[in-house]
């Protein structure tokens, strides 16, 4: 396959869709950039689908326009738009071979030779063995790469993928979330990609735009998304974040904040607005980037790294890590994820610790949030 050129940036203008009084997408501005790979991702019902549809023309929008390239689509039926759709459930003919359900758009258009065409698409999406087999004779991720030739052999300038991979396991998903990165790489076509959920959205996207009730809360690059969130839900929904409620003792290069009967710093940059003395602020710091130490040991922590005092409620082993819950007059349930590098026997439940970290490893974040916004509970994964 060759790299395509043609097409130009996705730009949605004001765009929004409400149903009777309810608004499904607040009006929204986004530049989806020609070539990228965007990911769309929030919680279900924030508005995701009816924004990938409006894109789509599968949905009218009640306000705004969508322009591809500086040509405003927003009236153009959703035949007539160079974008394909890839949905979880794959639609494929179950009555017609692999071969054939890939053609099946060029012999709608009533292109005759489609060999040359298919046989490439099958070659990309790596199913060239599997041409002559029918849809039930594949897996659930083989069935999804024919999905994804079969909307790739129209040319389209932007494929839109709608939760791709929402009906494979675990392991599957993984190893299609790679292969659908190697072939936008490949065919270097936008891709704009729907997902709920946020490691998927984290390996495979340029640019994450994090949806929030009909709102894009948060855009970037998924490192900066993840290293500065701005809101809490972002830093709750995105990873984990332990937060830690303070008020501002000083101001400068850091601020000095206190917390739970101590003093914890974050540099002044990572913070929101210019905080004023006594005013409160939300620290944030990943569980990761937090070591722990039995307080016997407490005296051999660095100068300068931030401590917290706390108790061990809960540990899991999980192999690669070890995920520790700190009880902490600072902060309830504190996550620590530590590495497997040598057992800790002492680090069992009970035991006194302190949590040490690098303050220049802590974000700052508007204490007039809701604490726990983005945070997922056992009800929503249901
Ligand atoms: N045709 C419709 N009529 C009324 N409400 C709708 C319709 N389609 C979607 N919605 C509502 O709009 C919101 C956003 O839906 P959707 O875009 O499908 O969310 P997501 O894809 O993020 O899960 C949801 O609350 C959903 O119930
Ligand atoms: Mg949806």
């Amino acid at each position: 396959m060759t790299q395509q050129q043609t097409g130009g940036d996705v730009r949605l203008t004001g765009i929004s869709k409400t149903y009777g009084s309810f608004a499904a997408v607040q009006p929204l501005d986004l530049t989806v950039p020609q070539g990228s790979f965007f990911a769309l991702l929030g919680a279900s019902g924030c508005g995701k689908t009816t924004t990938l549809r409006m894109i789509a023309g599968l949905e009218e929008a009640t306000t705004g326009t969508v322009t591809l390239g500086g040509r405003d689509i927003t009236g153009l039926p959703p035949y007539k738009r160079p974008v394909n759709t890839v949905f979880q459930s794959y639609a494929l003919f179950p009555h017609l071979d692999i071969t054939e359900n890939v053609a099946f758009g060029l012999r709608r258009r009533g292109i005759k030779s489609v060999k040359k065409q298919v046989d490439d698409m099958l070659e990309l999406v790596q199913l060239g063995d599997f041409a002559r087999r029918r849809p039930h004779q594949l897996s659930g991720g083989q069935q999804q790469r024919v999905a994804v030739a079969r909307a790739l052999i129209n040319h389209p300038q932007v494929l839109l993928l709608d939760e791709p991979l929402g009906a494979l396991d675990l392991k599957l998903r993984r190893q299609m979330q790679l292969e659908l990165k190697r072939i936008q790489t490949e065919v270097g076509i936008t891709f704009i990609h729907v997902t709920h959920d946020q490691e998927e959205a984290m390996t495979m996207a340029d640019t994450v735009a994090v949806m929030n009730a009909g709102r894009v809360e948060q855009l970037g690059d998924p490192a900066d998304l993840y290293e500065n969130p701005r809101t809490t839900f972002v830093a709750n929904f995105l990873g984990t974040s332990n937060l830690i409620e303070g008020e501002v003792v000083s101001t400068g290069t850091d601020i000095v904040v206190s917390a739970g009967g101590g003093k914890l710093r974050l540099p002044a940059d990572r913070c929101p607005a210019p905080t004023a003395n006594g005013g409160r602020l939300l620290l944030g710091i990943r569980p990761e980037k937090i070591s722990l130490a039995h307080r016997d040991d407490a005296d051999e922590i660095a100068e300068g790294r931030n401590r917290v005092t706390g108790r061990i409620v809960d540990s899991s082993f999980i192999g690669v890590s070890t995920q520790y819950v700190v009880e902490s007059p600072a902060g309830k349930s504190l996550q620590v994820y530590e590495q497997n590098v040598e057992r800790r026997a002492r680090l069992t439940p009970g035991a006194e610790v302190v949590l040490h970290w690098n303050p220049a490893h802590t974000f700052g974040l508007d204490a007039a949030q809701d604490i726990d916004a983005g945070v997922e509970t056992v009800e929503d994964a249901a």
